[in-house]
């Protein structure tokens, strides 16, 4: 049996022509995606109705033929399944009650507790293990402890993640605390995603970049190689992606450090940089940057070639350098596949 091409690059195999999907490829620059979503009422209605959830999660699949699917679902339901409250504000973003003092954070459920609320969630991912096709991979995730305690503590998406940096310098046993809270808790939920058939699961650590010296080693690394840690003693066979977005120089050597079976590399670095410092480890997956995907033109086959052409030597996986926006235009994403196909 030949193995699908994304298990293959996972692997450390180098393919002549890498396989490709998108973050956010099941999103609102797709009209059939807005049409589902429409059906289910809100977002977060769309992630708990495991029927809806699983037919977005193949609309990309269908259009485009990706090379995988990503579970449809958010990094904030884990927090709401610990008991917070989480609700998304129109055109702003998601807002959810705060864990800031000790009495919030003992508030919180044990971190296997989570499942009664999550149990839709692993219900799409068994759909979605009937549904897709042979060659296609599914990617199951979670959010990484420190980006999701961005949103608890701030109980908002913020542009500097000051609030956690101020609860980590205020009180340091409340902060370590929930980092810890949910490192164990993402352990029990990408498990559960696992055994309800998820192939490959990645890590999205979004604010990772704004962890500077000893506090990247500590709040970033640490909970990735204790997470990637205890999953690989259950499922030794099953590749974690991990994204310490715009880490920089915190990409070398990250795979080493976590067990990580591929670093995503955001596009504030250049492919070439990466080849260089961070593929030499192993398989690596994106970096195009979102903006080819609403521009579009020669410019997009350029850039894509550039990437490809970059990461030619070893093991890697197109992707963008962070999620498609809803401004995007669909022929754009049909014009980098091609690209990425056919040269
Ligand atoms: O990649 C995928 O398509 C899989 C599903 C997925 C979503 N969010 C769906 C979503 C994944 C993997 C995420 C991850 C996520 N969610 C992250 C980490 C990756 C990143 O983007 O940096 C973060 C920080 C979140 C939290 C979150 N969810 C925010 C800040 C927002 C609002 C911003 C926005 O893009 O609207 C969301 C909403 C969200 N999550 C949408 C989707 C498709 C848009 C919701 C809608 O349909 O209105």
């Amino acid at each position: 049996m030949t193995d699908k091409t994304i298990l293959r690059a996972l692997r450390g195999e180098t393919l002549p022509t890498p396989p490709v999907w998108m973050m956010r490829q099941a999103g609102r620059y797709l009209p059939e995606y807005r049409a589902t979503r429409a059906k289910a009422g809100d977002f977060l209605s769309l992630c708990y109705d495991s029927e809806l959830a699983a037919e977005v999660t193949l609309q990309p699949i269908r259009r485009y033929g990706f090379d995988a699917a990503i579970l449809f679902a958010d990094i904030l339901l884990l927090p709401q399944a610990l008991g917070v409250d989480l609700w998304f504000e129109t055109g702003e973003g998601p807002r959810m009650t705060t864990v800031t003092t000790p009495a919030e954070l003992a508030a919180l459920k044990a971190h296997d507790d989570v499942h009664d609320t999550l149990a839709p969630i692993y219900e799409t991912v068994r759909i979605l293990r009937r549904e897709l096709p042979a060659e296609t991979t599914l990617i199951g995730f979670a959010g990484a402890p420190w980006t999701v305690a961005t949103y608890m503590i701030a109980g908002r998406g913020t542009r500097d993640q000051g609030p956690a940096h101020a609860l980590k310098a205020a009180d340091r046993a409340t902060f370590a605390g929930l980092i810890d809270l949910l490192t164990e808790a993402t352990i029990a939920y990408l498990s559960q995603q696992i055994e309800a058939g998820a192939e490959v699961v990645k890590l999205f650590d979004s604010w990772a970049g704004s962890l500077k010296g000893q506090d990247f080693e500590d709040f970033a690394v640490a909970p990735a190689a204790r997470i990637i840690t205890a999953l690989k003693a259950r499922f030794p066979h099953v590749p974690v992606i991990a994204f310490p977005r715009e880490a920089g120089e915190g990409y070398i050597g990250f795979a080493k450090k976590t067990g990580a079976d591929c670093v995503a590399i955001d596009n504030s670095v250049t492919p070439e940089w990466a080849a260089a410092k961070v593929q030499i480890d192993g398989c690596v997956q994106g970096n195009l940057d979102p903006k080819h995907m609403v521009t579009g033109g020669p410019a997009l086959v350029e850039a894509t070639r550039h990437v490809v052409e970059a990461f030619r030597g070893g093991p890697h996986i197109f992707n963008l350098g962070h999620g498609i926006t809803p401004d995007a235009d669909p022929e754009n994403v049909a014009l980098m596949i091609e690209t990425i196909r056919n040269g």
